[in-house]
């Protein structure tokens, strides 16, 4: 998979470079590259935002450097072609490289599967009026061959924007939560490491995505808790069943613990 983060502040990005993304990237599973949207701009100032019509507080970032930065990214021919076409991506202009990675044979439900299809791209514009970030849709991104993320300031981006790339890949405005960030540069890191650790190999055991929280062979639950040694640990107490070696009587404890936390803390669920 191919990720391109277009941002006015790069340096964001670092953490990428570290921990099972870095790895991944490391790994030859993922390709990474950050771009700063001033590249795309064209005049003295660098400039990015102007004042909005109709008038009201705050900047707009203008929708000319956005426009310049996908046709660069998309190549020539996606303007031409239908919405959700795939064309091959320029050469990156600030890759993220780093160290080696354990192996690790991804064969669990929950890891994204290959698939014979034709490519996928999407365009994600993080926003606290978009739709909800979900495991569903990081699982759907997982087989996508290539995610542009366009990671807005200020006000937000002129809303032509997302309208015009919808008519060139499959584009989404997405919430990390109902809260308001400065920027999408957070959204957008929490957004890639949802979706690198659900490629296949990027885990080094796949099993730890089967019964986690919003897995969908976990029934929607939330996980259970988890304890380990020691046993006792400032007079709290590691429950008894999982001390007992017997595993139908902790996989049933472990549901149960999992069906009352979900109910406890999202009733609606
Ligand atoms: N940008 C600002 N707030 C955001 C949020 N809650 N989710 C995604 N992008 C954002």
């Amino acid at each position: 998979m191919r990720i391109d983060l277009v941002t006015v502040f790069p340096d964001y990005f670092a953490p990428l470079g570290l921990s099972l993304v870095g790895k991944a990237i490391a790994a030859g599973l993922v390709d990474v590259a950050v771009h700063d949207l001033r590249r795309w701009t064209s005049d003295v100032h660098r400039s990015v935002d102007d004042t909005p019509f109709g008038g009201g507080a705050g900047m707009v970032m203008k929708p000319e450097p956005w426009g310049a930065a996908l046709d660069e990214l998309l190549g020539q021919e996606a303007a031409t072609a239908s919405a959700g076409a795939l064309c091959p991506s320029s050469p990156h202009s600030d890759p993220i490289g780093q160290t080696g990675l354990d192996d690790g044979a991804a064969s669990a439900a929950d890891v994204a599967a290959p698939t014979s299809r034709r490519p996928r791209a999407f365009f994600i514009i993080p926003s606290p009026s978009g739709v909800p970030f979900s495991q569903a849709l990081a699982r759907d991104w997982a087989l996508a061959d290539r995610l542009i993320f366009a990671c807005g300031r200020y006000e937000g981006i002129d809303a032509r924007v997302p309208l015009h790339a919808a008519q060139r890949i499959e584009t989404a405005e997405v919430s990390l939560g109902d809260y308001v960030l400065n920027g999408g540069e957070v959204a957008a890191l929490a957004m890639v490491e949802a979706v690198v650790r659900l490629i296949p190999g990027v885990l080094g055991n796949p099993q730890s995505l089967v019964e986690e929280s919003h897995a969908p062979s976990w029934d929607g639950l939330l996980e259970y808790p988890v304890y380990t040694k020691p046993a006792s640990w400032r007079g709290l107490d590691v429950p008894t069943v999982l001390l007992s070696g017997h595993h139908a009587k902790i996989a049933q404890w472990r549901r149960a613990q999992a069906v009352a936390l979900t109910r406890l803390r999202r009733p609606s669920a």
